[in-house]
């Protein structure tokens, strides 16, 4: 059985906690594609060219903690990259083609990498409500930021991720959007859940 459901929008949406638990829900695999870029970012970081880094990545270099706004910020100036996307195109597509079902989250996995998924939302929210939620998950690990400079490094990142020309952030023309900034996190997981269950059962 190939089931796709792409998973899009911008940072710090909630498209992971989402992404896992509809993945969870219905026995699929999930690939976040974030962390593809977000590897390639820290490579960079540490002193590699950036395609050589996309064209080498193996799966030791998904390992590691790639979650840093610095690997964030290197992630998204990498992603403008044409021939860095084309090096990491193929592995999600075979990620997606799998048997047994398969969760794709990123920015241009409705319009770019699974144009024919099964199913495609776009999750999203107020950069205010998304900076909270980040700052929250950064102030756990013991974060020096402010609030206000969370807020700018998202607000930057989301432009960057928007306005490039290759594969910008987008909702495909065919995505329901879920906008989650009045959501708490268990009702936007129910409500991508429903909306599979319906596609399913329509599909
Ligand atoms: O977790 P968060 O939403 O903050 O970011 P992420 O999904 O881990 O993605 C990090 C960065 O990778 C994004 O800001 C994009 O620049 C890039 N990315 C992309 O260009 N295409 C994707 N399919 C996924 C991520």
């Amino acid at each position: 059985m190939r089931f796709t459901i792409a998973i899009d929008g911008p940072a710090a949406a909630g498209k992971g906690t989402i992404s896992k638990a509809v993945a969870w829900h219905f026995g699929f695999a999930h690939l976040d594609t974030g962390l593809l870029y977000r590897a390639v970012g820290a490579k960079v970081l540490a002193g590699a060219g950036p395609v050589a880094a996309a064209r080498g990545l193996t799966s030791e270099d998904i390992n590691g903690d790639l979650r840093s706004p610095d690997v964030a910020d290197a992630a998204s100036r990498v992603a403008v990259i044409p021939e860095v996307r084309a090096a990491l195109v193929d592995f999600q597509r075979d990620f997606a083609n799998r048997d047994g079902g398969a969760v794709l989250d990123g920015r241009d996995i409705g319009t770019v990498i699974c144009p024919d998924a099964d199913v495609k939302l776009y999750v999203t929210a107020s950069a205010k409500v998304r900076a909270e939620r980040r700052f929250l998950e950064l102030e756990a690990k013991g974060t020096d930021l402010t609030r206000a400079e969370v807020l700018s490094d998202v607000v930057a990142r989301d432009k960057r991720d928007a306005e490039r020309d290759e594969a910008p952030m987008r909702a495909a023309g065919d995505a329901v959007t879920l906008d989650t900034s009045g959501m708490s996190i268990g009702d936007a997981v129910a409500a991508a859940i429903n909306h599979v269950k319906l596609a399913r059962h329509v599909g």
